[in-house]
């Protein structure tokens, strides 16, 4: 197991990862609502976070003058991954409460690496606790890409079908980089439709913190 990974007397710490438009964000909703359902104090988060550094990075994102260079932005997140874990992230799992991220390192690991060295990124995303499971929703890149564009939102900085494309091969490498780590990874199809996708969650879910099948 990784040296940072969980400690048995705290609730879990979900992450779920996937492509742009792979649907992580309804995803991580349907699982906060099962949960609680369930009767646990769930808290639902994300990546970049809503703090200072989390919205200075969405800005860049969505600004395609910025001059903030990849390698900063690496840095970036790092910090942004910083701040969630010691404002939001480990206050919520030791009062017992379950960690819904939407987004973490995998992230970093898998986006960053499109122009920096992959061990660089690792480097930098060494110091962050692991999460007890990740959830991978795998989609190919011309979906992923298609989705993107059904929202008829300005596209962000990765939302090219050439970066998508690359993206999509690094997640198989951030997958068998964690898998390697000793991290709980399960990868899904994202195609699937919603329901089967959090059925196939809850499932998941219910071998870890031991509660019963979906409602
Ligand atoms: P989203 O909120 O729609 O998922 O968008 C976040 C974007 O930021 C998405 O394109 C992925 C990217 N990202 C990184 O490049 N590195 C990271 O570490 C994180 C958390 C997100």
């Amino acid at each position: 197991m990784p040296h940072n990974t969980t400690d048995s007397q705290e609730a879990p710490f979900i992450v779920i990862e996937g492509l742009d438009g792979a649907g992580g964000t309804t995803q991580c909703r349907l699982l906060q609502s099962w949960l609680e359902r369930h009767g646990h104090s769930v808290l639902s988060t994300n990546e970049p976070t809503g703090q200072p550094v989390g919205t200075f990075i969405r800005s860049v994102l969505q600004d395609p003058h910025s001059k903030v260079g990849d390698e900063v932005l690496a840095y970036l997140f790092a910090a942004d991954r910083q701040d969630h874990l010691t404002r939001t992230i480990l206050p919520a799992l030791s009062s017992d409460t379950v960690v819904i991220s939407d987004r973490y390192y995998h992230s970093s690991l898998a986006y960053q690496s499109l122009s920096l060295d992959f061990d660089f990124v690792a480097q930098l995303n060494v110091p962050f606790r692991a999460p007890d499971i990740t959830i991978f929703l795998l989609l190919e890149p011309e979906t992923s890409f298609a989705r993107v564009q059904e929202r008829g939102l300005p596209l962000e900085r990765f939302e090219t079908l050439d970066r998508l494309r690359s993206i999509a091969a690094s997640y198989n490498r951030v997958i068998d980089y964690c898998q390697k780590r000793g991290e709980h990874i399960v990868c899904l199809d994202a195609t699937q439709s919603i329901e089967e996708i959090h059925d196939r969650i809850c499932s998941e879910i219910s071998l870890l913190i031991n509660i019963p099948q979906p409602l």
